[in-house]
């Protein structure tokens, strides 16, 4: 697949310089398509009998197996979740944590790993997204360390294999801003959170969550999928691997959605994004932009407005056709590069940021 042929698969891409995926990924035409057929087949046939359960559990099987694949895990391992947030929810809820436990994190976490980590009821430790202040912060009463593998915020990419090797600590990987963007290998770590909608360009409410060792982790939110039979006083036996996990019913629809964005995705995809988001960086701090460049860097490419406003910044580039986003409390204005962005995509955002 050529740049051009790709990049074609995306609408949206003829309006605007689409700089969002940190949200939002572009919808490829297939995923729309694949979805509205999923629906025309329900309307006409209706939603029952033997046919569509299969169709539908055959879909999650496939969903299961390619995402597993993208990560290097075995499709046994992946629960097919709505989100990162669900997927944070699922682990801290089964390990079972208390006031004397500890769960080491960043400062600069989303609020879908930080809100499960509140409620789980350990004590939240909260150091900054260094990798030594995160490894002494580690206690015996550690039993998480739970952090980004790309920081939302600066795209800071943490190390998390090293993490886990150097502390032997489990580690909980919000794989909002990797999964899709870079590459990830969730065989690292113990637990791995993936967003479809984000960088893998796929529907809403869909996701993952890669659990090294399913067995091991209680299921404290069972849903209909987790269980292979179960008695009338809800004793259940879970079913083998993580889709005991699985907390809900997702539309066959946005399941067919999700193969058809995972099938747009070229090979050359990391590297493409990668050489673009430094590009965008160079352009960036030509303009006299004060970027923010952290050691190691993902596709994200935030930068601090100097004398406006960020929400002024991104109401500027919005009027200018170029899609970003400020990011609260930070003052920091976020573009997000994917392996679609093209050099004209960064020109135009250079242009409206320059003014
Ligand atoms: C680092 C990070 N974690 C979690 C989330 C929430 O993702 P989801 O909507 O899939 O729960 C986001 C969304 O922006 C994010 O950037």
């Amino acid at each position: 697949m050529t740049f051009e042929e790709a990049r074609a698969q995306f609408p949206v891409l003829e309006r605007v310089a689409y700089l969002n995926a940190g949200s939002f990924g572009p919808l490829p035409r297939a995923t729309i398509e694949a979805m509205q057929a999923e629906q025309a087949r329900d309307l006409r046939y209706g939603r029952a009998g033997s046919a569509y359960i299969d169709r539908m559990f055959d879909l999650r099987t496939e969903v299961r197996a390619r995402l597993a694949s993208l990560v290097s895990a075995d499709p046994e391992q992946v629960a097919l979740t709505g989100s990162t947030t669900d997927g944070c929810n699922i682990v801290l809820a089964g390990l079972d944590l208390g006031p004397e436990d500890e769960v080491v994190t960043t400062t600069d976490e989303h609020f879908g790993l930080i809100g499960p980590l509140h409620a789980s009821g350990a004590r939240v430790v909260v150091v900054p997204p260094d990798p030594e202040t995160i490894t002494g912060a580690v206690t015996p009463r550690t039993r998480l360390i739970a952090i980004s593998h790309v920081l939302w915020t600066t795209g800071q990419v943490l190390p998390v294999d090293e993490l886990r090797r150097a502390t032997g600590v489990p580690v909980l990987v919000d794989g909002a801003q990797s999964v899709g963007a870079i590459v990830v290998d969730a065989r690292a770590v113990d637990f791995l959170t993936i967003s479809g909608q984000k960088w893998l360009c796929g529907p809403d409410t869909v996701g993952a969550l890669v659990v090294a060792e399913p067995e091991r982790l209680r299921v404290a939110r069972p849903s209909y999928f987790s269980q292979q039979r179960h008695e009338p006083d809800g004793v259940f036996d879970p079913w083998p691997g993580a889709r005991r996990f699985d907390p809900t019913w997702v539309p066959p629809g946005s399941l067919a959605g999700l193969l058809a964005a995972l099938d747009a995705k070229p090979e050359w995809c990391f590297e493409r994004a990668a050489t673009m988001a430094e590009q965008c960086r160079e352009l960036l701090t030509e303009t006299g932009a004060d970027v923010v460049v952290p050691a190691q860097r993902a596709t994200l490419v935030s930068w601090r407005p100097q004398g406006e406003e960020p929400e002024t910044v991104v109401a500027r580039l919005a009027a200018a056709g170029v899609v970003v986003r400020d990011l609260p409390g930070t003052g920091l204005v976020r573009a997000s590069v994917g392996w679609w962005t093209s050099e004209e995509d960064l020109e135009r955002l250079v242009a409206g940021v320059a003014g």
